[in-house]
């Protein structure tokens, strides 16, 4: 086969070196049910893959993310969540403060970086336009790029100085999950490796993929009934406090991108700052709310949600009667809670899908990749 790149508006030829992508899927496995359910179930494997990361390259990269002035995630969709899981991480784990600026904004930012800014860009793909476009502004000025990516060779992998691959196979649907927990599983060790713990917090991530076993088998057939029950609901609010405000996003997300329902994930704190007033009698309330140093203060939140007439649902290691259903997660290191807190909400938002008669692998209007601005 012969491929030749040219230029489209002149025709002239471009020379570019062909690398081929080293893809192992075996199509037979991939035509059984849909891939975004086999890739949520994957998640307790593709998790231990993503540890294996180089631990020399591990410190490397923290000296240079300690040394910046400035450190900045950018990142689109399901990656930007995951961005800002990482910057809870990097500030509680390692004192360390740090932006998250979504990938098309960061262009009108980028006066401000010079060469002590440190850019860690997220991406599955590798290819997504506005990522590549705000990192050649930022390169220019002389800032670093670290990428955490899933595609080698990808234009992110390329114009990156450091690397670091999710190792959890191709991801097929166009919903991002088992790349996002691999995301953020990085994202700690990145954090760790700030403290030098890394080593010994590999350890507990391969028992967080255990734990991943497990709320899956825990929820699975719950939530599949539980979609049934709201498949006709038109508004999904998805609150948290902390950390796990993130996960509250990321299952909006997930769910308005699957089931075509308006879903808005928001810090529980913000309810009170204006959505409380579209809150009405039988309005669910997803509610990550794992026995952390969030708990307190985000019952009182879903309080006011309550009293409304919403009908709250908890995701958490900790029943309470405030909740009208209850997602059960087993009990971790409250640090870990992200990486559990979003398997219900990735199954609910497939399920839910599911039982709307949408296919969940591809969403309408909707792209895997987003090559253009
Ligand atoms: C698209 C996809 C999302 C994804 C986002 C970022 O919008 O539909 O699922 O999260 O792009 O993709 P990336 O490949 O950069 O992680």
């Amino acid at each position: 086969m012969t491929i030749k790149i040219f230029d489209v508006e002149t025709g002239k030829d471009i020379n570019k070196k062909i690398e081929e992508l080293k893809v192992d899927f075996k199509e037979e496995e991939l035509e059984k049910e849909h891939y975004m359910l086999k890739e949520i179930l994957e998640q307790p494997e593709t998790i231990k893959k993503a540890i294996e990361q180089d631990e020399k390259k591990l410190i490397e990269t923290v000296m240079e993310v300690l040394r910046a002035k400035n450190v900045i995630f950018t990142a689109c969709g399901t990656a930007r969540y995951a961005a800002i899981v990482g910057r809870y991480l990097f500030s509680k784990i390692a004192k360390k403060f740090s932006d998250v600026i979504m990938a098309h904004e960061f262009q009108y930012f980028t006066e401000s970086v010079d060469k002590d800014t440190l850019v860690i860009a997220i991406s599955q793909s590798g290819e997504t336009a506005d990522v590549l476009e705000g990192l050649k502004k930022a390169k220019e000025r002389g800032a670093k790029i670290v990428a955490i990516t899933n595609s080698e060779n990808s234009s992110l992998d390329r114009i990156s100085d450091k690397t670091f691959f999710l190792n959890c196979g191709p991801e097929i649907a166009v919903a991002s999950t088992k790349a996002f927990t691999s995301q953020l599983v990085v994202l700690y060790l990145l954090a760790f490796a700030m403290i030098n713990k890394s080593q010994e917090e590999k350890i507990k991530l391969k028992e967080i993929g255990d734990k991943v076993e497990e709320t899956i088998s825990q929820n699975n057939e719950l939530i599949k009934k539980f979609a049934e029950k709201l498949k006709d609901k038109k508004d999904f609010y998805f609150i948290a406090r902390g950390i796990d405000f993130a996960i509250a996003s990321e299952g909006a997300l997930k769910l308005k991108e699957l089931s075509y329902a308006h879903a808005e994930g928001m810090p529980a704190g913000e309810l009170k700052h204006g959505t409380l007033s579209l809150i009405e009698e039988g309005t669910p309330i997803v509610t990550i709310c794992p026995k952390d140093y969030t708990y307190e203060e985000t019952l009182n939140n879903i309080q006011e949600a309550k009293s409304r007439g919403g009908f709250i649902i908890g995701v958490s290691d900790e029943g309470n009667e405030i909740f009208d259903s209850l997602l059960k997660i087993p009990k971790v290191e409250e640090i870990f809670y992200p990486l559990l807190t979003v398997i219900p909400l990735q199954l609910f938002a497939y399920h839910l899908a599911v039982a709307k008669g949408n296919n969940p692998d591809k969403p309408r209007n909707l792209a895997k990749s987003v090559t253009v601005k």
